[in-house]
């Protein structure tokens, strides 16, 4: 089986999920974290080298104030286990998406987790938070402007690298697939730009029961896909290397 070298997910289903057990929303986000963290293992365990979870977006602001609460604590729970989790798996992690909205000790801990873990190399692990993928592509292209009225570019040498460069992602290859938990069939903002070639995988199974067998389902799945990024088939074959 051919792992792809990066997988992003978008977590969802965790409050249905809860529901449907006549649980509160806030046990399927409890549950849902611990599912991350199993999930982590099976990364590690299959050499996937690259994992972007969408774990709370620009939109999430508009949940009610006791859900958001709930998640804040939940974050604050993750991050100080986040080491052991960083340590056991030689995991790095690196927080994309605008945390200045979120409190200060939240931005702490990031910080502190990021330095704790920046020279694990076994997994990459993206965590987005306040992410949004418009709001990340206006936040590069602020930073571009000011560095082009700065003259640190000229607008004539801007090209895909240069922007990719001003993305929260620089230097992360792009996800080769793309999961989607619990039904929804859409990208709710999610690494717009980075998910232009990527394989998209979408099932029922909502975030919490998504376990090592879904994983290794959609894997298979993207393995049975053809991938050609547009090129005819016959003639990428004839560009190889002695043929
Ligand atoms: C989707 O479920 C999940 C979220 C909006 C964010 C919460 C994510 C987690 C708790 C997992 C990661 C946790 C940490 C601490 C990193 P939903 O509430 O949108 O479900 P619904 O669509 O059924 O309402």
């Amino acid at each position: 089986m051919n792992v792809p070298n990066h997988i992003a997910i978008i977590l969802d289903g965790n409050g249905r999920w809860a529901r449907a057990k006549g649980m509160p929303r806030s046990y399927g986000h409890v549950r849902g974290c611990a599912n991350l963290e199993s999930i982590c293992y099976v990364i590690r365990d299959l050499g996937v080298k690259y994992l972007t979870v969408y774990a709370f977006s620009t939109e999430n602001w508009k949940r009610s104030r006791d859900e958001i609460e709930g998640l804040m604590t939940l974050f604050r729970t993750y991050l100080k286990r986040c080491m052991k989790i960083c340590e056991k798996n030689q995991m790095r992690l690196k927080v994309i998406g605008d945390i200045r909205a979120f409190p200060e000790d939240i931005q702490k801990s990031v910080a502190r987790v990021e330095e704790y873990s920046k020279d694990f190399t076994r997994i990459y692990f993206q965590l987005a938070l306040n992410y949004g993928g418009r709001d990340e592509i206006t936040r590069g292209v602020r930073r571009l402007a000011q560095d082009v009225a700065d003259g640190k570019h000229r607008p004539e040498d801007i090209d895909e690298a240069v922007v990719e460069g001003y993305l929260d992602t620089a230097g992360i290859p792009d996800p080769d697939l793309l999961i989607r938990t619990s039904g929804e069939q859409r990208l709710s903002n999610f690494l717009l730009w980075q998910l232009a070639y990527s394989e998209f995988y979408f099932t029922d199974v909502p975030w919490p029961e998504f376990d090592k067998a879904e994983l290794t389902r959609a894997i298979e799945k993207y393995n049975e896909r053809d991938r050609r990024y547009g090129a005819v088939k016959e003639e990428q074959e004839c560009l190889r290397p002695g043929l």
